[in-house]
C-alpha cells in the first residue's frame, strides 16, 4: 500500500449529512429545530452547498392547496400512482401528498419567494400527468418561484442552516461507509483540497448525494452527479432498488442538454417536428404536450427515428422544435425568463421570434437506495440498517415508481428530508451517546491503487465511451442485444480503468484522482442499471424494452440488485405497497394496477 495514505484524523458528531443539497439540509434543519444541541457535520462534494443540483430545479413543487375548490389530495395521489406506471409505493404516495401543503408553508414562512398572481394568491401551474378528477382535465397544482424554484428552496434551506449549528466541509467526498455490528457508525471522507482522509464517527448518517445523470452523454444533471451514494451502498454489500428506471426529460436544450423546463409546455409551448406537425396529438390525444415524461420523450425519440427530426449542424444532433413564438410577452417575461434566457445565451436565438431546438436529455433516477417511508435504509431482506438514512434523488422510498411526474421531485426531497429528520430525532433520543470504533481501510487501499496503477489509457476517454454506450444501448429504447453488449463493454471499460496511470500523483487538489473514483462509481451504477434492465423483460414507465413492449403483471415488484464484485450481481425483490387499494376505501379501485392512457 502507498505509504503516504492514512486516515489523518477522527471527528465525532450526532448526525453526518453526506450531500448538502435540498434534501440533506431540510433533514438537518428538522433535527436542529427540535434539538438545537445536535452536533451536525454536512459535507458537500462541490465548492459550496449552494452549488448543489437542487439549485437547478426550475418548474415547481406539486402540492394540493387545501383552499383550492377543485383540487384534492386524492387526485394528486392517483396521478402519482398512474404516472409511476403502478409501481410507486402507495403508503409513500399517501404520506408525501398529504404532507405537501404543510411543507409549502414551511418554506414560505422561512422566506421563500413563491410567485403570486395579481390578487396576491400563490400562482400555480400545471405539469404533465397532473389532473383533476382522476384524469378529467389538467390540474394547476405546482407552486413555483418563477422558473428557478430549486434556487428558492436552496436559499431557504441554506439560510435556515446558517442560523444553526452545522459544520460544513466543502469539496469533500464520502468514500466508505463504516459499520459496527450491522449498524452504520459513520464514514471515511476524503477532503480534496487538503488531500486528507478523515474518519467521521456519527450516531446517524444520511446519504443525500443526488443523482447519477453523468452515466449518460447528454444530461440535465450537474457535473458532480456521478451516482456516488449508490456506489457507496453497493460497496457496502447493500442493494439498490429499481436502477433501470431512468428518466429522460423530453426537452433538453440541444447541445449542452440543459433543462428547458416542462413549464414551457405548461404555458402553451408546442412540440413540432421538421414538417411543423404538432405531433403529440398522435401519441397522447388527450394530454398532448402535458402527457407524462416517459411518453413524451419516447414520442420525440420516435419522431427522430422516423426521419422527422432536424439536424443541428453545430452539435451534429437531431432534434425537434419547441414553439414558443405565439406566447405573450407577459408569459415570456414573467413565467419563463430563465429558460428562454438559456436559449439566448447558449444558442443565440430569440424564443419570441424563433423555434427552439430540443431533444430528450437524461434527467432523473427514479430508483436508488431502498428506504422505507421514513427514509431509513433497508437491506435486501427489507430489514432496517440502523443509523443509516437516505433522502433525495439518491434514495428510493418509492414515491415515483418507474416514472416521476414533473414537480414531484422537489416535493419528495423536502418531505422525505423532514420525515427522515423526525425519525433521526427519535433515534438520537433512544440510542446511547457512544461512538463504536470502526477502522475503514477499503477506501484508503482503493486510493492507493489509483495512485499506483500503470498504463497509458485515459480516464476521460473511458468515461466518454461509457456515457455514449449507456445512451445508445441502455437509454430511452432498450433491447436484449443492446443491453447485453453494454454489459460486456462495461467490463472491458472497468478493466481499462483499473490499468490507467494518473499523470499527477499528489493527493491535494488532484482532479484526476477524484475523477478515477467517480469513474468507478459511474461504472458500478451503469452496470446495475444495465443488469436490471436486462432482467426486467417487460416495459414499465421509463424502462422501455422494444423486444417486450408491454407491461407484465409478473413484474409487479421493485427490483433489488446488489453487486459486491463488479459485474456479478444478485437479484431480489420488494413488494409494491398497495395499501390504498387493499384498504378498499372510497376510490380504492383507482389504485389498482390500471391501464395507463393519456
Ligand atoms: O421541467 C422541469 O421544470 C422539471 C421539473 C422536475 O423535474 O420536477
Amino acid at each position: 500500500m502507498n505509504k503516504r495514505l492514512r486516515i489523518d484524523s477522527t471527528l465525532e458528531c450526532d448526525l453526518l449529512i453526506i450531500g448538502s443539497g435540498g434534501a440533506g439540509l431540510r433533514c438537518a434543519v428538522e433535527v436542529l429545530e427540535s434539538r438545537p444541541q445536535s452536533r451536525i457535520i454536512a459535507i458537500t462534494k462541490g465548492l459550496h452547498p449552494q452549488k448543489s443540483h437542487t439549485s437547478t430545479a426550475q418548474g415547481g413543487l406539486a402540492a394540493v392547496d387545501p383552499k383550492d375548490p377543485a383540487d384534492k389530495i386524492i387526485y394528486h395521489m392517483f396521478d402519482t400512482w398512474k404516472g409511476s406506471d403502478c409501481t410507486a409505493d402507495q403508503n409513500v404516495v399517501r404520506k408525501i401528498c398529504q404532507a405537501a401543503w404543510e411543507q409549502i408553508l414551511w418554506l414560505e414562512n422561512r422566506g421563500m419567494h413563491f410567485s403570486r398572481d395579481q390578487t396576491g394568491k400563490l400562482s400555480k401551474r400545471t405539469f404533465g400527468g397532473h389532473t383533476l378528477n382522476f384524469g378529467e382535465s389538467s390540474a394547476y397544482r405546482a407552486v413555483f418561484e418563477a422558473d428557478r424554484t430549486g434556487k428558492g428552496i436552496m436559499d431557504t434551506c441554506w439560510g435556515e442552516s446558517l442560523k444553526r449549528n452545522i459544520s460544513f466541509i466543502n469539496q469533500a467526498i464520502a468514500v466508505e461507509l463504516l459499520f459496527k455490528d450491522d449498524q452504520c457508525v459513520g464514514c471515511i471522507v476524503f477532503k480534496q483540497k487538503e488531500g486528507e482522509f478523515i474518519r467521521i464517527l456519527s450516531r446517524a448518517t444520511v446519504l443525500a448525494t443526488g443523482g447519477s445523470g453523468q452515466v449518460y452523454k447528454v444530461t440535465t444533471n450537474c457535473r458532480q452527479n456521478t451516482g456516488d451514494g449508490l456506489a457507496l451502498i453497493l460497496q457496502a454489500g447493500l442493494p439498490v432498488m429499481d436502477p433501470e428506471a431512468v428518466q429522460f426529460h423530453p426537452t433538453g436544450i440541444v447541445g449542452p442538454g440543459i433543462l428547458a423546463s416542462e413549464t414551457l409546455r405548461s404555458v402553451g409551448g408546442i412540440l413540432r417536428n421538421k414538417d411543423m406537425d404538432a405531433f403529440m396529438e398522435h401519441y397522447a390525444p388527450k394530454m398532448k404536450e402535458l402527457a407524462p415524461r416517459d411518453l413524451v420523450s419516447r414520442a420525440i425519440a420516435s419522431e427522430i427515428r422516423n426521419g422527422k427530426g432536424i439536424l443541428n449542424p453545430d452539435h451534429n444532433v437531431e432534434h425537434i422544435w419547441i414553439d414558443l413564438r405565439h406566447l405573450s410577452d407577459a408569459v415570456h417575461e414573467k413565467q419563463i425568463p430563465e429558460v428562454t434566457g438559456f436559449f439566448r445565451k447558449y444558442l443565440n436565438l430569440d424564443p419570441k421570434e424563433e423555434l427552439c431546438p430540443v431533444h430528450p436529455s437524461n434527467h432523473y433516477q427514479m430508483g436508488g437506495i431502498p428506504t422505507n417511508v421514513f427514509g431509513e435504509v433497508q437491506d435486501s431482506t427489507q430489514k432496517t440498517v440502523f443509523g443509516l438514512y437516505a433522502v433525495g434523488e439518491c434514495a428510493s422510498a418509492s414515491f415515483h415508481g418507474f416514472n416521476r411526474l414533473g414537480t414531484n421531485s422537489i416535493l419528495e426531497l423536502i418531505t422525505m428530508g423532514k420525515f427522515a429528520g423526525d425519525r433521526i430525532l427519535a433515534y438520537l433520543k433512544d440510542t446511547p451517546e457512544k461512538f463504536p470504533e470502526a477502522e475503514g481501510d477499503i477506501s484508503v487501499a482503493r486510493f492507493s491503487r489509483y495512485l499506483e496503477s500503470r498504463g497509458g489509457d485515459n480516464i476521460g476517454q473511458i468515461r466518454d465511451e461509457m456515457r455514449t454506450l449507456m445512451t445508445e444501448s441502455v437509454g430511452i429504447f432498450r433491447t436484449d442485444e443492446g443491453i447485453s453488449k453494454a454489459i460486456d463493454v462495461l467490463k472491458i471499460l472497468r478493466h481499462r480503468a483499473d490499468h490507467t496511470a494518473l499523470s499527477a500523483k499528489s493527493l491535494r487538489m488532484n482532479q484526476e484522482l477524484v475523477q478515477h473514483w467517480e469513474l468507478d462509481n459511474l461504472l458500478a451504477v451503469s452496470m446495475v442499471i444495465a443488469q436490471a434492465a436486462l432482467y426486467r423483460r417487460e416495459s414499465r414507465g421509463a424502462h422501455f424494452r422494444e423486444d417486450f413492449p408491454e407491461r407484465k403483471d409478473e413484474f409487479n415488484y421493485h427490483t433489488l440488485i446488489s453487486m459486491e464484485q463488479f459485474g456479478t450481481v444478485e437479484f431480489g425483490s420488494r413488494d409494491i405497497d398497495m395499501s390504498i387499494y387493499n384498504e378498499g376505501g372510497q376510490f380504492y379501485d383507482k389504485f389498482d394496477v390500471i391501464e395507463r392512457k393519456y
